[in-house]
């Protein structure tokens, strides 16, 4: 039987104390990690091949225009020349957000794609949560949106993160303009500032805005937000216009809102 002295049990409880202070408090996601993960989508969607993607077995979700769906019978399982890809990071859900334009083939597509992990262990795939826009979907034309979203600055500014709860707040207000009189005026509008929404460019951004009228609000809400570059993506079902599956980015600069990608089915 083991017993303890007085003075042993001191020792063991300090040294208990000192790896409780050595155990990180936050289990967040590398950048690192989620970009890996990211880009074993991209590789996936170029192939149309799935085996490259290390999905969390039994447990694993892939949801095409906000239904749950058969990976194996959903758009990634077509090989897609893709003209632009992007990603964004969210260390503190453990996600990713990526934006793929494939012009060229006989089916154009624009694609919104978060990614979520169980955990912070990014090296398998717990969600895979597409919009996927086509010929027929909302101001679509594949061509039209690259030439515009190419065109667009997303360098990272590493010295000025935007705050967590701004870009969220940002987020949210955008969706809620059809249904909230306020909340157009409750958005920072930056200077220049341009939505792309499909094909359409407006600017500046606070042109022709809605302001209310709708009684149903946008649902189904999920985020990626990624405080480095200052972006936010929401995918959600758009329910203030009847129900569409939509994907709503946003690109903060310095605490203004710079650009808005919309991508509606
Ligand atoms: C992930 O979380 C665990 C605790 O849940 C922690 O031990 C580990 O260091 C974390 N890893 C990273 C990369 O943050
Ligand atoms: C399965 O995934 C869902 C959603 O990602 C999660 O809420 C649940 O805890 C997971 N279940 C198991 C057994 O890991
Ligand atoms: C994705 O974008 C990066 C950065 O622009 C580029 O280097 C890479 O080749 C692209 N991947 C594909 C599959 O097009």
């Amino acid at each position: 039987m083991l017993r303890l002295t007085h003075s042993m049990g001191a020792v063991f409880g300090t040294l208990t104390v000192m790896m409780a202070a050595l155990t990180p408090v936050s289990a967040d996601c590398t950048r690192e990690g989620l970009l890996a993960a990211a880009n074993s989508y991209i590789a996936a969607q170029t192939s149309g091949k799935l085996d490259g993607l290390n999905l969390v077995a039994g447990n694993f979700t892939y949801q095409e225009n906000n239904k749950v769906a058969d990976i194996k019978r959903g758009v990634l399982s077509q090989a897609l020349k893709i003209d632009l890809n992007r990603s964004t990071a969210d260390t503190t859900a453990c996600a990713s957000y990526t934006m793929i334009i494939s012009s060229g083939g006989s089916k154009p597509y624009v694609l919104a794609t978060q990614i979520r992990h169980n955990g912070n262990d990014t090296s398998s795939i717990a969600m895979i949560d597409t919009i996927a826009a086509t010929t027929g979907s909302l101001f679509f034309n594949a061509a039209q949106t690259l030439k515009y979203i190419q065109a667009e600055d997303w360098t990272t500014i590493a010295a000025q993160p935007e705050s967590r709860e701004v870009l969220k707040k940002a987020g949210d207000a955008y969706l809620d303009m059809w249904t909230d009189k306020n909340a157009a005026d409750s958005i920072p509008w930056g200077s220049p500032c341009e939505r792309v929404e499909g094909s359409m460019l407006t600017k500046p951004c606070n042109g022709a805005l809605p302001r209310g009228g709708s009684a149903k609000p946008n649902s189904m809400r999920r985020y990626v937000i990624d405080e480095t570059i200052g972006s936010v993506d929401v995918l959600c079902a758009f329910d203030s216009l009847g129900d569409m599956p939509d994907s709503h980015e946003i690109r903060m600069v310095g605490g203004k809102v710079k650009y808005v990608h919309t991508i509606t089915v």
